[in-house]
C-alpha cells in the first residue's frame, strides 16, 4: 500500500502528461511491459489467474460444495490435491473456484473507488475553492484511518456480505484515486493546448473528456492495477475475519479464515489459499510497477536501462576512443565532433544527426539555425546528455561537455554532469514547470540537488537566483504558483532553474518564440547579461535570424541533419556561401525587397529523416547546382572557405 500511497500523496504531474497512450500504441504498450522482467513475469500471472477465475470452476475435478465427514481433514494426496477441510470438502476445487470470487471483490473494489474517486479528484482540480478545500480535507481524514479499521466500520454498518465486503474496499480506496486524479489533473490543466482549448470555447465536459481524461489514463490505469492487489488483501482481511463472503461459499480470504483454527493441526489448510492470495497480489504489484516505469518519466530512465530483451535490439557503435580522447583535450565549453544519431523506428534506424561537429568557447554564444525537422532539437538534447537511448542512437562520434566526454558514464556520473555543467531551457516554459509546487519548492529542489546547503542557505540562494533573472519582490514571489506567472516570468524561472548549479553550458531551444516580441528582447537582453557576468558557453535553437544577428557570436546551419555553414555571425550572415544559408537569410522577415513584399519563402520541401536524396540532400532545392552531375554523386563535406565551414562544392561561386 505504500507505493499507491506514495502515488497519492505526490502523485507525479509530469506522468499525467505520459505518453497516455493512443490506440495504434497498445501493442507498443504491451512490448514495453514486456520488456522489463517484472512486467513479463506480472503479465503472465495475471492472465492466469483471469483464465483461473473465468474457468476455474469448470477445472475443479470434484463438487467444491460437497461435504464427506469421512473424508475431513485429509492431508494432500493424490486423490485431494490440497488436502479436504474439517467439512471433508476437497480444498483444490474449493481454491479453483474460489478464484473468481476472490478477483471479482478485488475488481469490483477498484472499480467502485474508480467510479467515485476520479470523478471527485477532477471536480477537485477543476473547480479548485473551497470546494477543493472541503473535498481534499475529507479525503485527508479518510486518509488518516489505517484501511482494515475503515472497511471494518463500512462492512459493520451495512452487513457481511460479498457485495458489502466490495463497497467497503472500494470506498477505502477512493482517497487515494480522488488525490491521484486531482495532482494529474492540475498538471493536465495547466497545459498551454487546455487554455487554448478553452479560449476555442470547449466546454469543461468536452476539455475533460477530450483532454484531461486521455491523459491521464496511463496513471490510473497503473493506480488501479497497483490498487487491485490492496483491494484483494483488504477484502481477504475481511473474509478471514467472517465478514465477507459467507460459507459455503469458498473464497479466498474465507478459506484462511475458516482453516484459523486448525492452522498448527492441519497448515494445508491455510497454505493453498494463503498461496494462491499472496501470489495474485504480487502479480497485480509487478506489473503495476512496470506500468508506473512506464507512465512515470521519472523512473523511466533507470527502468530502460536494462530491458528483457535489450539484446535483440541493434546496439549503437561505441563511440571512438580516439575522438572520445580528443574531447578530454578540447578546451571548449561544448565540443561534438563526427556525431552521428539515428532515431530507431520500425523500418529500423533511420539517420538524423549525420556528421556533425561544433565547438563552443566558454562565454560565447553558437546559434543553431534551420528549417523545422533539420534536427535541431535531436542535437541539442543529445549535447544535454538528454537524447532517450530508447528512442535514438548516438551511432558514432564524440559529445565533450567542459573537457568531460558525456558518452559512455555511468547513470550517476550522467546526472552529476547534467547537474554541475548543463543547464537546459525549453520553449514551452509552463510545462517546464510544476503546476501544483510553488516556485520555491521548485527551485530550492533545483539548488539543494546534490549540495549539502542548509534551508535558510538554499533560501537565500533562490531568492538571489529570482533577482538574477530581474524578478522583482523575490521573497513573496517564491510562494507563489507557476500559474500566478505570466509566461516571460515563467520563462525567467525556467531559466532561473537552470542556472541553480551555475552551469558552464546553457541549452536553450526555442527559449522566447511562445512569447511576444518584446518579452523576448528582455529574456534574451538578460540571457546575455548573465552568460557576460558567469562565462557561460549558450547553444541558442531559433529559427529567426534577427535574434541571431543581435545576440550570436556564432551560427550553424543545420540542413537534413547537416552543419552546412558555420562561423562567425558577422561573417556568415553577411555574406553567406552556401546556397541554403543564402535561402534562409532571405526568407528572413525584413529581408525583402521592401516594405509591402511578401516574404520569400525557400522552394520545395526540406527531405525527411529516412529518405535522404543521393548526393548533396540540398540538391533537390539548390539553385546553383543547374544540374552538375558532381552534386548528385558525393555529398559535400564541410571546408574552410573565406573565414568559415561551408559544405557545397561550388561555394566559391557565392563570393562573386
Ligand atoms: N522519436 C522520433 N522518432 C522518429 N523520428 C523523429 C522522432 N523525433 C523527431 N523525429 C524526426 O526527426 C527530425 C528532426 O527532429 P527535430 O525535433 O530534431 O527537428 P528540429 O530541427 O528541432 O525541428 P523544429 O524546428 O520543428 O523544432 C524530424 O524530421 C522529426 O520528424
Ligand atoms: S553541392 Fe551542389 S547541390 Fe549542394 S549546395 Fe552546393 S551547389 Fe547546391
Ligand atoms: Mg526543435
Amino acid at each position: 500500500m505504500s507505493l499507491v500511497q506514495d502515488m497519492a500523496a505526490g502523485a507525479p504531474p509530469l506522468a499525467a502528461k505520459s505518453d497516455a497512450a493512443p490506440p495504434r500504441r497498445r501493442w507498443t504498450l504491451l512490448w514495453r511491459i514486456l520488456a522489463q522482467p517484472k512486467g513479463a513475469i506480472g503479465l503472465t500471472l495475471v492472465v492466469l489467474y483471469l483464465l483461473l477465475a473465468i474457468f476455474g470452476p469448470m477445472l475443479a475435478p470434484q463438487d467444491a460444495f460437497r461435504q464427506n465427514f469421512a473424508q475431513t481433514l485429509r492431508p494432500p494426496s493424490a486423490a485431494h490435491w490440497f488436502g479436504t477441510d474439517q467439512l471433508g470438502r476437497d480444498v483444490f476445487s474449493r481454491v479453483l473456484v474460489g478464484a473468481r470470487a476472490t478477483l471479482g471483490i478485488g475488481v469490483g473494489g477498484v472499480a467502485v473507488a474508480f467510479l467515485i474517486g476520479v470523478p471527485l479528484g477532477i471536480l477537485a482540480a477543476w473547480r479548485r475553492g473551497w470546494i477543493e478545500a472541503v473535498l481534499m480535507r475529507a479525503i485527508d481524514i479518510m486518509l488518516s484511518f489505517p484501511d482494515i479499521v475503515f472497511a471494518l466500520a463500512v462492512v459493520a454498518i451495512l452487513g457481511a456480505n460479498t457485495q458489502n465486503v466490495i463497497i467497503a474496499v472500494g470506498v477505502v480506496a477512493v482517497p487515494v484515486f480522488a488525490r491521484t486524479a486531482r495532482a494529474v489533473t492540475l498538471s493536465i490543466l495547466a497545459e498551454p493546448y487546455i487554455e487554448g482549448s478553452a479560449a476555442l470555447g470547449a466546454s469543461p465536459a468536452r476539455i475533460i473528456l477530450r483532454h484531461v481524461l486521455p491523459n491521464i489514463s496511463g496513471t490510473l490505469l497503473t493506480l488501479s492495477t497497483l490498487l487491485f492487489a490492496s483491494t484483494l488483501l483488504s477484502a481477504s482481511g475481511l473474509g478471514f475475519l467472517g465478514l465477507g463472503t459467507q460459507p459455503p461459499f469458498p473464497e479466498w480470504g474465507t478459506m484462511l479464515g475458516e482453516s484459523r483454527s486448525y492452522i498448527r493441526s492441519h497448515p494445508y489448510l491455510a497454505t493453498f489459499p494463503g498461496l494462491f492470495l499472496a501470489v495474485s497480489a504480487l502479480a497485480f504489484n509487478l506489473l503495476g510497477e512496470a506500468l508506473r516505469v512506464i507512465y512515470d518519466p521519472t523512473s523511466r530512465r533507470t527502468a530502460r536501462r536494462a530491458p528483457l530483451f535489450a539484446f535483440l535490439r541493434r546496439r549503437p557503435a561505441a563511440p571512438s576512443p580516439g575522438i572520445a580522447a580528443d574531447v578530454e583535450a578540447e578546451r571548449s565549453a561544448v565540443s561534438v565532433k563526427a556525431l552521428r544519431m539515428a532515431f530507431r523506428t520500425r523500418d529500423g534506424l533511420l539517420d538524423v544527426v549525420r556528421g556533425v561537429d561544433l565547438a563552443i568557447r566558454p562565454g560565447r554564444t553558437l546559434a543553431l539555425v534551420g528549417e523545422s525537422g533539420s534536427g535541431k532539437s535531436t542535437l541539442l538534447r543529445a549535447i544535454g546528455t538528454l537524447a532517450n537511448p530508447q528512442e535514438v542512437a548516438i551511432t558514432e562520434g564524440a559529445i565533450g561537455i567542459g573537457g568531460q566526454s558525456a558518452l559512455g558514464l555511468s547513470a550517476a556520473a550522467l546526472r552529476e554532469l547534467r547537474r554541475r555543467k548543463i543547464g537546459v531551457v525549453f520553449q514551452d516554459a509552463a510545462s517546464a514547470l510544476n503546476p501544483v509546487l510553488t516556485v520555491g519548492a521548485q527551485l530550492a529542489e533545483a539548488v539543494s540537488a546534490g549540495s549539502s546547503l542548509d534551508n535558510e542557505a538554499v533560501r537565500q540562494r533562490c531568492i538571489a537566483l529570482l533577482q538574477d533573472v530581474r524578478i522583482a519582490d523575490p521573497e513573496r514571489r517564491l510562494a507563489m504558483y507557476p500559474h500566478q506567472f505570466s509566461g516571460g516570468m515563467k520563462q525567467r524561472i525556467v531559466i532561473a532553474i537552470a542556472l541553480a548549479q551555475d552551469p558552464q553550458v546553457l541549452l536553450a531551444d526555442e527559449p522566447t518564440s511562445a512569447l511576444d516580441v518584446t518579452i523576448q528582447q528582455q529574456i534574451l537582453v538578460l540571457l546575455r547579461e548573465i552568460q557576460a557576468k558567469r562565462g557561460m558557453a549558450v547553444l541558442l535553437v531559433t529559427h529567426d535570424l534577427g535574434l541571431v544577428a543581435r545576440f550570436a557570436d556564432d551560427v550553424a546551419v543545420m540542413y537534413a541533419g547537416r552543419i552546412v555553414e558555420s562561423g562567425e555571425v558577422a561573417t556568415v550572415l553577411e555574406r553567406p556561401l552556401h546556397p541554403y544559408t543564402l535561402a534562409l537569410r532571405a526568407s528572413a522577415p525584413g529581408a525583402g525587397e521592401g516594405r509591402g513584399q511578401p516574404l520569400r519563402s525557400i522552394p520545395g520541401e526540406p527531405p525527411l529523416i529516412g529518405q535522404f536524396p543521393a548526393g548533396c540532400t540540398f540538391r533537390p532545392r539548390c539553385p546553383r547546382t543547374q544540374g552538375r552531375p558532381d552534386c548528385a554523386e558525393r555529398e559535400p563535406e564541410p571546408r574552410t572557405v573565406s573565414g568559415r565551414q561551408v559544405a557545397c562544392l561550388f561555394a566559391e561561386e557565392g563570393l562573386s
